[in-house]
């Protein structure tokens, strides 16, 4: 079987010209074939992971056995964003049909505060005190509960807790060899990393650096990972390495508590279900904003005819443009932590209420984003702010069974702290919260009361772990990083695929288009728009920019409804991205 040539993307960085080089983008055509299998399938972003994903499914398990073997060996080989050391969100889907969703987002020490990020006359603080950097940035760690969960309550029972972490205990005892892109990665954090000892120890080899084919290990991680397998998951919260961690946040002036650790939760969820043209769109509630928002977006889409602007990209990018700003207006206005906020789930997925937000669309004329009311009228809210790094994973198994995972340490490399002694890098979750109303973060969200720091809340996030099914059957595991820009890359992703009838290398490769409502900008990859639409967009008032950096990273596994063939496809974006089949098929 092969798969119709797709534009690759690649990313070239200017790696001389300092510790955070610009990255340009050129689009360059080629062939990415899909992998194919008729059992199972673990697509991430690292080809490790997904490698221990496909150990795991070889050795019996279930496609929640394999992803909570990637989400401990992305740990490992992907320390930007995989982590036992944040959080995230992971949607099942049983082989017998049932679907559900584990939120192990992080949550908000006791000891937080509404003002804790402000400094003197109530200016947002930057640097090792800041919601962004440091010990102080971090929020109470639920990976390890999250995937714990997952094993004990979804997986097939033929693989230990024990066993499921041993290929990533493994890849840290005995190393890796460093890639190009994971080179380029660490180079890029050297400036945040490099603040903290252990970090820098580890991540940074001491300050010299590590390059491409060296290998890298991770002796500290491989001990945590031993003891985990060895005393249990609560040995993260309760145990030595809870220990370890209580005890570096008190010397470094952090907030988490032995106390905060022993009382972290995971929540089970109900999943966010929608429709799309005859497919069911099953994805994350609150307190992710990315499944409302993307539902909201195909409720808007699916009374046009997409499939017929493929040849008209500027057409195609306004009404997305258009469909986008109106999703994350209401986003910015209504969506918190449903523990701690009302948020109208039933209204703002009201078909009625949808097809009334696009009243004031017009085919030729881009509606400014100070114009963009919210549809259910103004709360005293607005968005909130979040980063561009974390990363996603999707796996099928030979029964039908699916997870679409996405977890995070918020920006690349999180906080940049590491608790001595462990190999664990902590997340900088609290800057998903508010740190002062109205404040636009560095993306230029707008911040907003529903997402005010509370202690044991969970910040607002944008990640959308999203599945198909036709008929009651499984037919996409999709989702994505990239902050706000998840939303709109796994929109992009269903509608390639649904509307345009693109083949899953082809769905995810597409280069993609980005509008938050707030700023007032339409961002495009190299390659999404032609000369002519560029011009068509702008004489419609749209502002246009090229993105700075590549638009998610989409990791998709299609079930063909024929003939139950697998197909994964993993963004060209990422050169360390694979999808690995249980049994591999020549072509
Ligand atoms: N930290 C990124 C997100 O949760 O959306």
């Amino acid at each position: 079987m092969t798969t119709p040539p797709v534009l690759r993307i690649f990313a070239l960085s200017f790696l001389l010209s300092g510790p955070f080089p610009g990255v340009i983008l050129a689009a360059v055509p080629a062939t990415t074939p899909a992998v194919f299998a008729r059992d199972g399938i673990v697509a991430s972003s690292h080809g490790l992971a997904s490698e221990a994903g496909a150990q795991i499914l070889r050795q019996g398990g279930n496609a929640v056995d394999a992803a909570v073997a990637t989400g401990f060996a992305l740990a490992v080989v992907l320390p930007s964003a995989g982590n036992i050391g944040g959080g995230g969100f992971m949607v099942v889907h049983q082989a017998d049909g049932r679907d559900t969703v584990i939120d192990y987002r992080e949550t908000a020490p006791a000891a937080a505060s509404r003002g804790m990020y402000l400094g003197t006359g109530g200016k947002v603080l930057s640097g090792p005190d800041s919601s962004t950097v440091g010990w102080r940035a971090a929020g109470v760690p639920g990976t390890v509960a999250g995937l714990a969960f997952a094993l004990e309550h979804y997986g097939s029972g033929k693989i230990t807790w024990a066993q499921a972490i041993e290929p990533a205990r493994r890849l840290a005892a005995e190393g890796f060899v460093v890639s190009g892109t994971t080179e380029h990665r660490l180079r890029r954090a050297a400036a945040l990393l490099g603040q903290f000892e252990e970090s820098k120890r580890i991540y940074l080899k001491g300050g010299s650096g590590w390059r491409a084919g060296e290998t890298f290990r991770q002796p500290e991680l491989a001990a945590t990972l031993e003891r985990l397998q060895r005393a249990g998951w609560r040995e993260f919260y309760e145990g030595e390495t809870a220990r370890r961690i209580a005890a570096a946040m008190h010397r470094e002036g952090g907030t988490i508590t032995l106390a905060d650790l022993k009382n972290y939760r995971i929540a089970e969820r109900a999943p966010l279900r929608g429709a799309y043209r005859g497919y069911t769109v099953v994805t994350m509630p609150p307190p992710s904003s990315g499944g409302i928002a993307l539902l909201q977006m195909l409720g808007m889409l699916e009374a046009r005819d997409v499939g017929a602007l493929r040849n008209d990209p500027a057409a195609r990018a306004h009404l997305f443009a258009e469909v986008m700003t109106r999703a994350f207006r209401d986003r910015a206005e209504y969506l918190g932590d449903p523990a701690f906020v009302q948020v109208p789930v039933a209204q703002l997925l009201d078909p009625a209420y949808i097809r009334a937000r696009m009243n004031s669309f017009s085919p030729n004329r881009a509606t400014p984003s100070a114009s963009v009311e919210p549809g259910l009228g103004r709360l005293p809210v607005s968005p909130p702010r979040e980063s561009l790094q974390t990363t996603h994973f999707s796996v099928v198994d030979a029964a039908g069974g699916a997870v679409s995972n996405t977890y995070t340490l918020n920006g690349a490399f999180g906080c940049g702290a590491t608790v001595p002694g462990t190999g664990i890098l902590l997340n900088n979750e609290m800057d998903d919260f508010m740190s002062a109303p109205g404040v636009p973060n560095l993306f230029g969200l707008i911040q907003g009361e529903s997402n005010a720091i509370t202690p044991g809340k969970r910040p607002l996030s944008s990640m959308t772990p999203t599945l198909l099914l036709r008929s009651g059957k499984l037919f996409l595991v999709t989702g994505s990083p990239g902050g706000p820009t998840i939303i709109n890359t796994v929109l992009q992703v269903v509608t390639n695929t649904i509307d345009l009838g693109m083949p899953p290398c082809a769905a995810v490769a597409a280069p993609r288009i980005h509008h938050q409502w707030m700023p007032d900008r339409l961002d495009y990859e190299p390659g999404a728009l032609t000369p002519a639409a560029l011009a068509q967009l702008r004489a419609e008032g749209h502002i246009l920019a090229v993105s700075a950096d590549s638009i998610g990273d989409s990791e998709t596994i299609e079930v063909d409804p024929a003939t139950g063939v697998r197909l994964g496809a993993s963004d060209p974006r990422n050169g360390d991205s694979a999808a690995v089949a249980q049994t591999p098929v020549s072509h």
